[in-house]
């Protein structure tokens, strides 16, 4: 057992050896621009010069600024965070429909062309105002059209914090939309609320991210505030399966999973945008899955110190395990068993003799049973051959054929003689 422990451990480490050696650690591809004032840029975005994986995942970053900003593509879209679990961050500008006492004073589109979908289950379509409707729209697949409406006679009927309709609303957002359009509408220009609401806003905000306040339906700058929307990245537009069979264009690399986008359903429309897919570190790495050895194994012994204090943490790739000392057993975990002092063999010594003693006693009672059963079956066996030897069947055959005169004779068998001889007085 010992040994079976030592040459596992050998294996193990051997293996870990390997890939710490050809090991590679950093966010970025190497020798590429790793952030942009305090964004950090993970491969497979980047800044160009090979450090992105495609023109999607092109970062810009504008040092003219301080601090600097960070844009996507070639677009005008501020990156706030990349995250490598599949998501981005972007800060998109409030779309605003104002009026006056003269009708409508200033309106400003809010329109995006993204690179990757919005969240559909992270972002919200919110719209604020007291004479509001509200809507998004664009092109998936087909077009599609989508909003809220939101009206109030007085601002004493607003109940701050609550989006539900009355000076706040919201709806959900279709799945897989890349683009967008804001359009706004009113019944009678705001003109009955020109004192506390004399604007329609409508934006796409990340859930949670907007609290309604009643201040802001008053607010005229409130058309200069950015939301926070999340994006959803994959890498290229096939799925997993797809994907692995051109394995030079395979983005997941050493120690990782390849992950199809959750629910992704193209069956609408056959044109419509294919998912593309995500990679996952495999359990107990972590890292960049898109890098060459990206995937770092997690030093759990370090870090979640998961053994006993008695026991020994050995890291292996990927895992780790615990080892109880010498005398000890247990898997050696703090949550599991622990490691506790094997059972003493002065302790089992008596149940070990019991155990004995019951284990002779009834082997010597099968034993003597079997010979006792083949003894009776020795002595039956003797029984026959002297039937045979002494002319039995012989006999018997004499006396069938006397049969036909009556039964006169009849050769009895050593049971019907002992049964007989019990009668017997
Ligand atoms: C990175 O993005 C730039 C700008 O869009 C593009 O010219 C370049 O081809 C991209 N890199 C790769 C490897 O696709
Ligand atoms: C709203 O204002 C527009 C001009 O901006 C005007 O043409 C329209 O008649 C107004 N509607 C109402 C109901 O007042
Ligand atoms: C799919 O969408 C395209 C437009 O993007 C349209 O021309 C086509 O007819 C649609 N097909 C189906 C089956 O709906
Ligand atoms: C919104 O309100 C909730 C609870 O009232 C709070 O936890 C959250 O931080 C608020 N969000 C913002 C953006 O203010
Ligand atoms: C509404 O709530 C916000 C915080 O969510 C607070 O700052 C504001 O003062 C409140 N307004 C009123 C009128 O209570
Ligand atoms: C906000 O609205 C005002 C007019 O009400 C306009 O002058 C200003 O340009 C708008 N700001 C933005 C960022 O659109
Ligand atoms: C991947 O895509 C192919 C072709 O579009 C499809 O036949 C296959 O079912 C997809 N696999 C998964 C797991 O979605
Ligand atoms: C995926 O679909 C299942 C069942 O249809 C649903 O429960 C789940 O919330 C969906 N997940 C997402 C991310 O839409
Ligand atoms: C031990 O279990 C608790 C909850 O049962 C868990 O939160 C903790 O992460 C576990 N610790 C280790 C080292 O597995
Ligand atoms: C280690 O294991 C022993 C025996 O199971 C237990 O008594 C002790 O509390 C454990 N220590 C910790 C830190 O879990």
């Amino acid at each position: 057992m010992g040994l079976d422990r030592t040459c596992k451990e050998f294996a193990l480490l051997s293996l870990k050896l390997t890939i710490i050696a050809t090991w590679v650690a950093a966010q970025p591809k190497p020798e590429c621009q790793s952030n942009c004032g305090d964004i950090s840029i993970p491969y497979p975005f980047g800044t160009g010069n090979g450090c992105n994986i495609s023109s999607n995942f092109f970062i810009r970053c504008d040092t003219t600024s301080n601090p600097p900003k960070t844009f996507l593509s070639s677009t005008d879209i501020e990156v706030l965070h990349i995250s490598l679990d599949g998501y981005l961050r972007i800060q998109q500008l409030v779309g605003f429909d104002c009026y006056n006492s003269l009708g409508r004073s200033s309106y400003g589109e809010s329109f995006s062309l993204l690179n990757f979908p919005i969240s559909n289950t992270r972002n919200k379509f919110t719209a604020i105002g007291c004479d509001t409707y509200a809507l998004i729209e664009g092109t998936l697949g087909h077009t599609y059209s989508t909003g809220c409406v939101t009206f109030c006679s007085d601002v004493e009927d607003v109940i701050n914090g609550s989006c539900s309709g009355i000076g706040c609303c919201q709806a959900a957002i279709p799945k897989g939309v890349r683009n967008y359009v804001l359009n706004f509408d009113t019944r009678r220009n705001h003109s009955n609320v020109l004192d506390f609401s004399p604007c329609s806003y409508g934006f796409v905000v990340e859930d949670g991210a907007y609290n309604f306040s009643v201040s802001d339906l008053s607010n005229v700058n409130f058309n200069t505030t950015k939301f926070p929307i999340i994006l959803d990245w994959t890498i290229g537009n096939q799925n997993c399966t797809e994907a692995k069979l051109d394995p030079k264009n395979y983005a997941c690399k050493e120690n990782s999973v390849c992950i199809d986008p959750e629910n992704y359903s193209c069956k609408e429309n056959t044109s419509c945008i294919n998912p593309g897919y995500l990679c996952k570190c495999l359990d107990g790495f972590q890292g960049n899955p898109y890098l060459s050895y990206g995937c770092q194994d997690i030093d759990e012994c370090g870090t979640l110190k998961p053994c006993n204090e008695t026991a020994t943490c050995y890291d292996v790739a990927g895992s780790y395990y615990c080892s109880c000392p010498e005398g000890f057993e247990g898997d050696g975990q703090k949550n599991g068993t622990g490691c506790s002092p094997k059972v003493k063999s002065h302790q089992s010594f008596p149940t070990l003799l019991v155990a004995l003693g019951i284990g002779i006693l009834f082997s010597l009672l099968c034993s003597s049973w079997v010979s006792l059963g083949l003894r009776q079956r020795k002595l039956n066996k003797l029984k026959q051959d002297y039937f045979q030897q002494n002319g039995g069947i012989l006999f018997r055959e004499h006396l069938s054929r006397y049969k036909e005169y009556g039964e006169t004779a009849k050769l009895f068998t050593i049971e019907e003689l002992k049964k007989s001889d019990k009668q017997l007085p």
